[in-house]
């Protein structure tokens, strides 16, 4: 059981702020035009996101295992089919897969740590910057490093048992990241250009909104809060039952959505001021933040520590995707800890290899090319979207169809502690319509 309602914030949090919220957030807003992109995305947070969550937690604080075993043993209890536990597989795939990519990045935060401390960034313009991004990329070699050292990290952590111990230390490291962004937001403040990066943020342009756009907010919805493949529901089988589920949802969503839009107000006045592209890629944040760590006075430690507290943040997020792998070795191969860590480890440690190819050798090949929407897209590009705009928004659909029409409505009234009040009747319209809708017209749509 956790301590109390601020640890399990802080464990929530722990695995939905990561790599999504720095990395992924402000490079998917820059490619899909701003405002307008970021409004979707906020609807998806308040609208799809929340009341999933909600949902997520109750089951698993309901059910009180694994998530498959909680699915298994709410769906007997209520005289349900078993087939609802496919859930927790498509769950465990999704980890998988993304993992393998997530790593990559990690390694590229990891590389920046070490590049910081030696002082490349300082008198950098945004050429060498890019220059030194480029060459990072170019060289599946280094990459490969910086992934197995992550890796390596990653596995150790949840083999050794030891996220007691981490869970303290990440309670004071996150404060500091947190802390560190509004730093880099004052610095974007004085020296960027904060008109224009604000308004690019906060302005909407629907005319820049395209339908693979509502799509990517509404996968990343799902990504940045950790939801739709079981990760909440395992969480939540640790929460103790007088604390409210709701409220817990909403800080998490909060401190979640917070960390991203930090990250962007930090990131787009620097792209502004140096003429750089916001529609760049998945090197934005690699290209822009080392330019103001290269000027700012203090740059070589702000750097250092900012690049070492994203890794932190990105292995804590890593940890919550190792983990249901693991955890179906044990049950279901019965396989001991340390042998189902390592074989889930090092079989996504192969699979990240692909995501390596992608960035160089591999960067002209589009495997399913003769998919439409799988056009043009690398391997990587693959992975990311078949899980986050795929697999996620999926399992979030079945999530929201299992308790809004299935589950035990007295159960839920219980779990939520909402008494067939207004706030329990828009929960459960929410989960009934609103969720199935959104999701279905979304799929739809892109699909066509
Ligand atoms: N939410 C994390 C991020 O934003 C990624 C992540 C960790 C995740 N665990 C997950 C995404 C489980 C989906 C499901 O970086």
């Amino acid at each position: 059981m956790w301590s109390s309602r601020l640890a399990f914030i802080l464990a929530a949090s722990g695995s939905a702020v990561g790599l999504g919220n720095i990395w992924k957030f402000p490079y998917i807003t820059g490619e899909n035009g701003g405002g307008a992109f970021v409004l979707v995305y906020l609807l998806c947070i308040a609208l799809i996101g929340m009341p999933i969550m909600i949902a997520e937690v109750m089951i698993g604080r309901r059910g009180g295992r694994s998530p498959i075993n909680s699915l298994r043993m709410l769906t007997q209890r209520d005289g349900l089919s078993s087939r609802w536990t496919w859930i927790g597989w498509l769950g465990i795939t999704a980890s998988f897969l993304i993992l393998s990519f997530y790593s990559v990045i990690g390694g590229w935060a990891l590389s920046y740590v070490g590049q910081s401390a030696g002082g490349i960034f300082t008198g950098s313009n945004a050429d060498s910057i890019g220059a030194l991004f480029g060459g990072l990329l170019s060289d599946p070699w280094t990459l490969l490093i910086w992934h197995s050292v992550f890796m390596v990290l990653v596995i150790t952590i949840v083999a050794g048992g030891i996220r007691s111990g981490m869970e303290k230390a990440i309670n004071i490291l996150m404060p500091i990241l947190f802390i560190l962004l509004l730093v880099m937001v004052g610095y974007a403040l004085s020296s960027g250009d904060f008109a224009q990066g604000f308004a690019f943020l906060f302005q909407p342009d629907f005319s820049k909104l395209t339908t693979e756009g509502v799509l990517t907010a509404l996968g990343h919805a799902f990504f940045t809060l950790s939801l739709g493949m079981g990760v909440m529901m395992a969480y939540g089988s640790y929460l103790p039952k007088n604390v409210s589920i709701v409220k817990t949802a909403v800080a998490v969503s909060v401190v979640d959505t917070a960390v991203a839009l930090l990250a962007g107000l930090a990131i787009f006045p620097l792209v502004f001021a140096n003429g750089l592209e916001p529609g760049s890629g998945p090197g934005l944040i690699f290209q822009t933040l080392p330019l103001a760590f290269g000027q700012m006075t203090g740059g070589v430690l702000f750097g250092t520590l900012f690049f070492a507290l994203l890794v932190v943040a990105a292995v804590t997020s890593a940890i919550s995707l190792l983990e249901p792998v693991v955890e179906w070795l044990e049950e279901q191969k019965g396989i001991g800890r340390l042998s189902g860590t390592l074989i889930g480890g090092i079989s996504i440690w192969v699979l990240g290899l692909f995501t390596i190819l992608s960035f160089n050798e591999w960067a002209d090949v589009h495997p399913l090319n003769f998919i439409p929407v799988f056009e043009n897209k690398t391997i990587f590009d693959l992975l990311d979207y078949v899980t986050a705009n795929l697999m996620m928004p999926l399992g979030g659909l079945f999530i929201a169809i299992f308790v809004g029409w299935f589950m035990n409505k007295q159960a839920i009234e219980n779990q939520l502690d909402i008494h067939n009040g207004f706030g329990f009747k828009i929960f459960m319209f929410i989960l009934r319509f609103i969720t199935p809708a959104a999701v279905a017209t979304v799929f739809i749509y892109n699909l066509i």
